[in-house]
């Protein structure tokens, strides 16, 4: 409340929940050091943190990733085991250590669906499958499901390139595009509903393309895991 008038008054105050590296500190040696060195500087068990920048940092702890538990496996999303505030410190604590990444700013209020699309077949479907649930990459590694993700953890998987996902570099509009159509996809009633012509003007095309798609998607769908959701059941192509 005193901060909010000294705010009002224009007086510059730091907000109360003003991230702190010197928590993030702590939080980091506890949980963090073993792997990742004393100082984020690399260990056996875990690669240097020095430069990885706020995005990556903010991507592994926000989709519960890290700390990680067994690290002959891929690091899976999960309940994030930290709370906003300490995620935040720990984010201000690693990213001090060197330059890299911020944490992007996304607005998908002007996303333009269409271009989102293409852009979405173009670089992520042939991993993550043509409507996000996730599919396998190789032999020993996935990619998860999009359907669940928030849109700054998209944008920012996108910086990183965690595990076996490549880096990418979108301008900001097209990153924008991107991550308002996923959210798009998460929002797409079950496969093999009905009620596909309510869902606007994108989806005719998705589901022409989800058509034309369907021999390459059958085969993956042969290869990897059992899915939950997929578009590619026969009776929707
Ligand atoms: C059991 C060991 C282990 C623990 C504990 C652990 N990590 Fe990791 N971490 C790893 C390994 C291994 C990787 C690389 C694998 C991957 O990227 O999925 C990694 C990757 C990362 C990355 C990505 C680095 C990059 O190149 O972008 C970040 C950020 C990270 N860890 C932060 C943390 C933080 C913060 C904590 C503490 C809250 C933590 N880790 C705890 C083993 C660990
Ligand atoms: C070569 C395969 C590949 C491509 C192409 C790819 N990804 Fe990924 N993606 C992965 C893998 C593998 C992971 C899991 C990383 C890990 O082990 O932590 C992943 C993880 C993610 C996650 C984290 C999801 C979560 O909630 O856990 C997001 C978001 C994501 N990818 C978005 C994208 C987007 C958007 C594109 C296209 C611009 C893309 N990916 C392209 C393989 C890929």
């Amino acid at each position: 409340m005193l901060s909010l008038v000294l705010w009002a008054a224009g007086a510059s105050v730091a907000p109360a929940q003003e991230p702190d590296p010197a928590e993030g500190r702590e939080l980091y040696i506890d949980s963090c050091a073993s792997c990742h060195g004393a100082e984020g500087e690399g260990a056996e068990h875990g690669p240097s943190l020095v430069g990885v920048g706020a995005a990556s940092v903010d991507f592994y702890l926000r989709t519960g990733r890290m700390p990680l538990a067994n690290e002959s496996q891929q690091a899976v999303k999960k309940e994030p085991a930290f709370d906003d505030a300490q995620i935040e410190s720990l984010v201000a604590y690693v990213s001090s250590l060197g330059e890299g990444p911020p944490i992007p700013e996304v607005d998908t209020a002007t996303a333009e669906l269409s271009a989102g699309q293409e852009l979405f077949r173009d670089n992520c479907s042939a991993c993550h499958g043509a409507a996000g649930a996730g599919g396998a990459v190789g032999s020993n590694a996935f990619a998860p499901s999009l359907l669940e993700t928030d849109p700054v953890q998209i944008a920012e998987a996108t910086i990183v390139g965690p595990g076996q996902m490549p880096k990418f570099a979108f301008e900001e509009e097209a990153l924008n595009d991107l991550v308002g159509y996923v959210t798009y996809l998460q929002d797409v009633p079950e496969p093999g509903g009905e009620d596909i012509g309510r869902v606007g003007p994108v989806a005719e095309g998705f589901v022409a393309w989800v058509a034309g798609m369907g021999a390459l998607i059958a085969i993956s769908m042969f290869v990897g895991r059992k899915r939950e959701r997929s578009p590619a059941e026969p009776d929707q192509a």
